[in-house]
């Protein structure tokens, strides 16, 4: 099998770290890839949103599959692009993907087949908007309807920041093309999880469910970011919970998605909130793997992963993917000072030569200089995912590696999984 991943972040080595492992004698190639993906594949240094010079580069290695990371290039068309060439992809259409490129596309597809998710309406003007601010309880939550790589989403506590929300995206232009459409929607409560489905247009095989760190700081305070850790698996993820995630969202956006002839394929990303009462409500649908989700869930994955993509690519269906029955994983993400807004770049990174047994450190935002020395070149800098029997010791595993690796202006978060352990203890 000759395998192109696209991409160049952690979720990209966690999964040329997944394809090595189920098949040593696999030929990989990753572009961009990043130094730890070199360990593993043979990096091209093609952006990932270069669409002609990936097509070109599948053409010259004879790839038999692409893995698409990214939802850029999927928006962008770049499966289309290369299915158009007789390539097995995994990874949706752009049409498919507009599930995550447009809110407002995907609430539309949420109210045609019925699923839960937040009450909303979409906007393209301020003062309608305005207005609708207005007439609606506290709090709520703005968002640019288009690609903002995870921080067009403000939750806003009151109608007065609400309404500077709306001025800032319609009016001032704060998020460019992906702003000038908002979605805005009642605040949910609840426990957010990670279900990532994979799927061939009508029948799913789900991941190991997690759940993502999305604020900055611990006590999840601060800024929204791309992800700052993640933990797998989840208590309140319980099979009755998920069979309702089935049957009342997935299946539904899925047969929705084949009713508009733009059937989708790949991964389904459903960012679900689970209220008291155990309904799945849906925050946001994204069209590919998550990140840090990825990094946290593939080393639970005991086999199976490459055939499904295989599968899948080749519109023969779902195959079952194995897991680990009883092990946890936690990841840790070290970002770089600034992140999310301006990270600071540069600082040269050392990482402990001997890691210990169950640790895997995924890199993300790292170059190697013609020195030869690592160094931070990215928000998101190095993911440090632990494997153990038992999720505390998962827990303390990442938490002591991500204090060993050093660099300047290293920011982390200490705290990943403190709802599971909070559920533990039985401590708040
Ligand atoms: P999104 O870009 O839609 O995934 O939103 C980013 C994050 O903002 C989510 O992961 C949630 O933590 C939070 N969020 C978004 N929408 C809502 C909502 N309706 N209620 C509560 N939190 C939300
Ligand atoms: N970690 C959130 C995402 O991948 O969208």
């Amino acid at each position: 099998m000759r395998l192109l991943v696209v991409g160049g972040g952690g979720r990209e080595h966690a999964l040329c770290w997944a394809f090595r492992r189920e098949d040593p004698g696999v030929d990989l190639w990753c572009a961009p890839g990043n130094p730890g993906t070199a360990e593993l594949a043979t990096n091209l240094p093609i952006a990932a949103d270069d669409l002609d010079r990936l097509a070109d580069a599948a053409d010259m290695q004879g790839i038999d599959l692409t893995v698409i990371g990214p939802e850029v290039p999927l928006a962008r068309g770049l499966a289309d692009r290369l299915r158009a060439e007789g390539r097995a992809v995994f990874g949706p259409s752009a049409a498919a993907a507009q599930l995550e490129a447009s809110k407002a596309f995907s609430k539309d597809v949420m109210a045609s087949a019925g699923i839960p998710t937040a009450l909303s309406r979409t906007f393209r003007e301020v003062q309608p908007a305005l207005e609708y601010v207005d007439r609606h309880p506290e709090p709520l939550v703005v968002k640019a309807s288009g690609l903002a790589a995870g921080k067009g989403a403000i939750v806003c506590p009151t109608r007065a920041e609400a309404a500077a929300a709306v001025r800032a995206m319609l009016g001032d232009g704060t998020f460019g093309e992906a702003g000038a459409t908002v979605v805005i929607e009642a605040f949910l409560e609840g426990e957010e999880i990670s279900v990532l489905a994979v799927t061939d247009g009508r029948d799913v095989e789900l991941l190991p469910v997690s759940q993502d760190h999305k604020r900055l700081l611990e006590g999840d305070a601060g800024p929204n970011t791309g992800g700052m850790g993640a933990y797998s698996p989840v208590a309140v993820a319980t099979p009755a919970l998920l069979e309702r995630a089935r049957r009342e969202v997935l299946l539904p956006a899925l047969e929705e998605m084949q009713r508009r002839d733009t059937p989708f394929t790949g991964v389904l990303y459903a960012g679900l909130m689970v209220d008291g009462a155990g309904i799945p409500w849906v925050v946001e649908f994204n069209c590919r793997l998550g990140d840090p989700e990825t990094q946290v869930v593939l080393p639970l994955v005991s086999g199976g992963l490459t055939d499904s993509f295989w599968r899948v690519a080749r519109g023969e269906g779902v195959a079952p993917i194995a897991r680990h029955p009883t092990e946890a994983s936690v990841t840790t993400v070290l970002a770089s000072r600034g992140y999310p807004d301006r990270p600071e770049m540069g600082a040269a990174i050392s990482i402990p030569r001997q890691l210990p047994a169950g640790v895997m450190v995924f890199h993300a935002g790292t170059a190697r200089g013609s020195d030869g020395v690592l160094r931070v070149a990215g928000g998101r800098v190095l993911n440090v995912t632990a494997v153990a029997p038992t999720f505390v010791e998962a827990q303390r595993l990442s938490r002591e590696t991500a204090e060993a690796i050093h660099f300047e202006g290293k920011v982390f978060r200490r705290d990943i999984g403190w709802r599971e352990a909070a559920r533990l203890t039985g401590l708040p």
